[in-house]
């Protein structure tokens, strides 16, 4: 199978590259950096694994960067894993409107249009592909100085659900997986005092592994969830 995975260059989308790449998939990963892992995945995978340079904040261009020289009408898709994000943090009273701008365009905006593009390939090689985003418990829960970041990611909630409903009838199926905390470059910025908080919160009294987060996109793909969609997936520790 085929499938398309941005934010391939480290953290949660690199683990969900090496899982789907294990389990003898062909991936075409996005991220603006060649990480030096995923140079050494290539090196592993020199068949199966591509990459392409984009900054999804540049979402008037997504169409022609990466469905006409990289994932073009050739490549049969079998689904998009929409992982990549920024997380905007700060309290709503100091909310700025370009800040804003630039996580919706990386978190929603650009996912969007590649979901309708990834859709198009699906139909077009009569293909019943799976979307795949990847949200977060801050929509749930609630922590102070996400509300921004939550925003966008309770957006993709929504717009996943009906997009199961719209295309479902066609074999296509839509799901997002919900993450806890998890110990990458996107949590980096707290202290260990502030994680020590959020995983008190758990059941599991730990950070969620980012492993466990990407095996689950792959059950999620694979035929093993043939009757799975619209659905809201928790991998979180047992978040309460
Ligand atoms: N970490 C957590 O605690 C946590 C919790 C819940 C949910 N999540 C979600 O889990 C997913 C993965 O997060 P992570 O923790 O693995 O984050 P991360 O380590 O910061 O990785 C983010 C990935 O997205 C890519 N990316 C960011 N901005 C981009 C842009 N403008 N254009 C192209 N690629 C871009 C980065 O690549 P480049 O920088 O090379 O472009 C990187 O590969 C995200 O959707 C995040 O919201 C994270």
């Amino acid at each position: 199978m085929n499938y398309l995975v941005t934010g391939c260059s480290r953290g949660v989308g690199l683990e969900i590259c090496k899982v789907l790449l294990e389990q003898g998939h062909c991936v075409y990963g996005v991220a603006r950096s060649h990480s030096d892992s995923f140079s050494q995945l290539e090196k592993e995978y020199p068949d199966c694994l591509f990459f392409k340079n984009v900054d999804l904040s540049d979402s008037d261009n997504v169409r022609s960067i990466l469905f006409k020289d990289f994932v073009s009408n050739k490549v049969i898709l079998h689904g998009f894993v929409n992982n990549a994000a920024i997380a905007y943090d700060d309290i709503v009273t100091n909310l700025q409107l370009s800040k804003l701008q630039e996580m919706y365009a990386v978190n929603v905006f650009t996912p969007m249009l590649v979901t309708k593009y990834a859709i198009r390939n699906m139909l077009l090689h009569h293909t019943k592909g799976c979307i795949i985003h990847i949200s977060s418990i801050s929509v749930h829960t609630g922590y102070k100085g996400l509300a921004m970041y939550a925003s966008s990611k309770g957006a993709l909630e929504a717009f996943s659900k009906n997009t199961a409903r719209e295309w479902g009838a066609l074999g296509i199926r839509s799901n997002v997986v919900v993450p806890g905390f998890m110990e990458t470059t996107m949590s980096s910025t707290l202290t260990q005092e502030q994680k020590a908080r959020i995983y008190k919160r758990t059941s599991l009294k730990q950070a969620t592994d980012i492993h466990s987060v990407a095996e689950m996109v792959a059950f999620l793909l694979s035929d093993k969830a043939l009757s799975i969609t619209g659905q809201n997936i928790n991998v979180d520790s047992g978040t309460i």
